[in-house]
């Protein structure tokens, strides 16, 4: 029988198709066996967490609780959950807690309140704005300072202003809100000029936390979505209704409200705080954990809890353009912000490691030596040159992941006291047909790297995939987890 030949993606070689199907089956069966293995190897680490839902791992479990909800971080998990964990597990934790991923610094707030100092690193401006200015009103806020965000949701001084500050657009934010928000924003950002710095960062927080709401745009995972009257879609994309657009003026002093009203609420006065007192429990590291984490002390912290970026293509510096844009960073330094980013993206390139720490080749070793993760890379490779990927940067985009966490997880390990857990929630992911165990492959590269695994809790209710793995593949639910590793 003459084999029928296919062109590769990039139209170079050509390799009978039928050698190609073997290949992928051969390898999708060596992945299946190899991810058994690894479960029987963890089979007394895995329980199913009744205690743990989808709602308490994400930003949903925030709901309710004051200052937690005030800005909208989808990829921010629960204060109970962090609650739940430094609680367990409390006399079992001598010194402060890190979180390398910080996001708004949901484990810096719930830990400071449990009585813990907390350190956090976090690379995105949006993160880093969202912690100051919460650490600001809950800890420098004055009485004067109060009656002054009163005198703002009453008066509302931006309406008479007339002199507009402009803010800064990128290439993705172009004309995102209508032109009424433009103009209000705009006599808003002139307003706060004639106010305290205090006052003003809590009023550019306030701004922040609505832009989405007074936007053409939603965030969806991977990309921002556009509403049909903005005029803008994306090709071959169905036309979308956000629902209501809310004006300026409703959505500003709503949130102004919701701010004021979760400060003064607060178990502690807002008085209480001496101004010269700020933070001292909590320290946030503004840059890359890879940059950040090998200037930190060995042995010196007493927990790790964190979430990483997913292995799942979102791009932070899409989703949270608008944001970026309104803190004033220009196109340039958001592309050179996805860059530095933990690998997730299909446009992320290879980072020099060794540059960043030259004592790192142990651990990236590690993440090489990993059987199953090497046959992924394997499998990923051979799909892309049977030109089967949707994108051809998602070899590059897994390879990256799991070398830049292993660095992560060997840093964590050498600034963990003896003895102190790590904490990590993390998402399987699937692509080419083929779930990638995350939980078990950086488990495994864990064991290498001086942990022991303790746990590692199943989150109930299993995530489904993206569209196109499923139309192309058919559905495989995957797993969401919290592990628990013990730095040995
Ligand atoms: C899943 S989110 C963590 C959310 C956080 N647990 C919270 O509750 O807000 C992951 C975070 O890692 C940040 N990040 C990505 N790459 C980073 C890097 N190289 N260094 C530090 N932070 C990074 C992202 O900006 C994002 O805020």
């Amino acid at each position: 029988m003459t084999s029928e030949l296919l062109t590769t993606s990039f139209g170079l070689e050509t390799t009978p198709k039928n050698e190609i199907h073997s290949k992928t089956s051969e390898l999708r069966i060596k992945i299946a066996a190899l991810d058994a293995e690894l479960a029987k190897n963890f089979k007394a680490q895995f329980s199913t967490a009744p205690f743990l839902s989808r709602k308490t791992v994400s930003f949903q479990g925030n709901k309710g609780k004051p200052a937690y909800g005030w800005y909208k971080y989808k990829e921010a998990f629960s204060a109970g959950l962090v609650e739940y964990f430094l609680g367990s597990y409390k006399g079992r934790i001598s010194g402060k807690v890190l979180d390398p991923f910080a996001g708004i610094g949901t484990t810096l707030f719930a830990a400071s309140s449990q009585g813990i100092s907390a350190d956090g690193i976090e690379l995105l401006p949006i993160g880093q704005e969202i912690i100051r200015a919460r650490l600001l009103s809950e800890r420098e806020l004055t009485s004067d300072d109060i009656t002054t965000i009163e005198r703002w949701i009453t008066f509302r001084p931006w309406q008479k202003c007339s002199d507009r500050v402009p803010f800064s657009t990128i290439r993705i934010t172009e004309n995102a809100y209508p032109p009424e928000a433009v103009e209000a924003i705009e006599r808003y950002r002139g307003a706060l000029q004639q106010e305290s710095e205090k006052i003003q960062a809590i009023l550019r927080l306030a701004l922040l936390c609505i832009l989405e709401d007074i936007s053409y745009t939603r965030k969806d995972g991977q990309y921002l979505r556009w509403d049909a009257r903005s005029g803008k879609r994306r090709p071959g994309t169905k036309a979308f209704n956000k629902g209501k657009i809310l004006a300026f003026d409703t959505a500003i002093t709503a949130k102004l409200k919701e701010i004021l009203s979760d400060i003064c609420d607060a178990e502690s006065p807002v008085t209480l705080f001496p101004v010269n007192q700020i933070a001292e429990d909590i320290r946030l590291f503004n840059g890359s954990c890879l940059e950040v984490l090998p200037t930190l002390e060995t042995a010196s912290y007493g927990a790790v809890m964190t979430s990483p970026p997913y292995c799942n293509r979102y791009d932070y510096t899409r989703t949270y353009a608008l944001e970026l844009a309104m803190l004033g960073l220009t196109q340039a330094e958001v592309l050179s912000l996805r860059q530095e980013m933990l690998s997730c993206t299909v446009e992320n390139r290879e980072k020099d490691l060794l540059k960043i720490c030259p004592q790192w080749t142990r651990f990236i070793e590690a993440a090489n030596q990993q059987k199953l993760l090497q046959t992924i890379y394997t499998y990923l490779k051979h799909e892309k040159t049977s030109g089967n990927l949707n994108n051809n940067g998602i070899p590059r985009m897994v390879r990256g992941y799991f070398s830049e966490m292993a660095c992560v997880m060997g840093e964590c390990a050498r600034v963990l006291k003896p003895n102190a857990r790590l904490f990590m929630v993390n998402d399987n992911v699937r692509y080419a047909g083929v779930s990638i165990s995350v939980d078990m492959i950086l488990s495994d590269i864990a064991q290498a790297l001086g942990f022991e695994v303790e746990k590692i809790l199943v989150v109930p209710g299993k995530k489904g995939n993206s569209s196109q793995q499923m139309g192309a593949y058919g559905r495989e639910p995957l797993r969401k987890c919290v592990y628990v590793w013990r730095k040995r």
